[in-house]
């Protein structure tokens, strides 16, 4: 599928700390339990302290309790009582970048509402943009009257 904005689409590898964290949402993706999908995600998400939370998707006999690798990489996080997440890693074999769920662009707009998203598959193939590109308008903390939850 053509993605709008191909700019952001790159074929090289990156390198730096995108590299990095894609590297970590890779290594993360081969402990995925994803046995009724047989789909494995891995991602990573970067703490605004630089420290990295990297994890698989969880899959459930009973589906629907799955977990998205976004949402356990990033509540590692929150767990570990880091709550500003600037850059999230998503990695999977999909034929083109691996975009995140809609719940998972809602969680982690939660932690990371500027956060950096870098989409990625195992040929290669990256895409990069931020959240408030992948969900625009959101309802965050704000429509609730309270400041938004980062650090
Ligand atoms: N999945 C993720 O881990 N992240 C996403 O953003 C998309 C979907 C997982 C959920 C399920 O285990 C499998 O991929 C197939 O949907």
């Amino acid at each position: 599928m053509e993605t709008a904005g191909s700019a952001n689409v790159r074929e090289e590898p990156l390198d730096g700390p995108d590299r990095e964290l894609l590297e970590a949402a890779l290594q993360a993706r081969s402990r995925a339990y994803a046995p009724y999908s047989g789909f494995a995600v891995g991602a990573a998400v970067r703490t605004a302290d630089g420290r990295i939370f990297a994890a698989g998707n969880i899959e459930n006999a009973s589906y629907p309790a799955t977990i998205c690798a976004e949402r356990v990489a990033a509540s590692q996080a929150v767990a570990a009582g880091v709550r500003h997440i600037v850059a999230v890693a998503v990695v999977a074999g999909s034929p083109g970048p691996c975009a995140p769920c809609g719940v998972c662009r809602q969680f982690l707009r939660e932690f990371g509402p500027q956060a950096r998203i870098i989409m990625a598959n195992l040929e290669g193939r990256v895409e990069i943009r931020s959240l408030q590109e992948l969900l625009p308008l959101s309802f965050g903390p704000g429509d609730l009257g309270r400041p938004d939850s980062v650090d």
